[in-house]
């Protein structure tokens, strides 16, 4: 078993504040993590749980993937995040079992972690992250 555990569920929303007010008023969550990732051209702030956590996701600017999702779909689930230990190995695996990969190579994601998406298409309708923690 390549997975370790559900690594986080990624929620995509339109205000950050709202969503992170709203889950400490409904759940007492706190933030455990935030961080603007340019390269993706998101912001997103991590509500832990059990280990795992709730990624609150925002874009940055208007050709992020979370924007572009955001205006076709509206605000909601955007994606899973597996807990790999090793994103290479995984990859490699999902793409062997006929999986699609949109990174064609791991590569650098929040928290330090190493990542990889999986394309919906072959995947069962689901965006998925594999997500390997930093050494
Ligand atoms: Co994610």
């Amino acid at each position: 078993m390549l997975l370790t555990r559900i690594d986080h569920v990624a929620i995509a929303v339109h205000d950050l504040e709202a969503a992170i007010d709203y889950h400490r008023r409904a759940f007492g969550a706190e933030v455990h993590h935030r961080e603007v990732v340019d390269s993706d051209g998101v912001e997103e702030a991590l509500l832990e749980v059990g280990g795992s956590f709730i990624q609150l996701t925002t874009p940055t600017r208007s050709d992020s993937p979370i924007a572009v999702f955001l205006e076709k779909r509206g605000e909601g689930l955007h994606h899973i995040g597996y807990r790999v230990d090793n994103c290479v190995d995984a990859l490699a695996s999902v793409v062997a079992a006929g999986g699609t990969a949109i990174d064609e190579q791991p590569r650098p994601g929040s928290r330090g972690t190493i990542v990889a998406f999986v394309h919906p298409k072959g995947s069962f309708g689901t965006l998925v992250e594999l997500v390997e923690e930093p050494a």
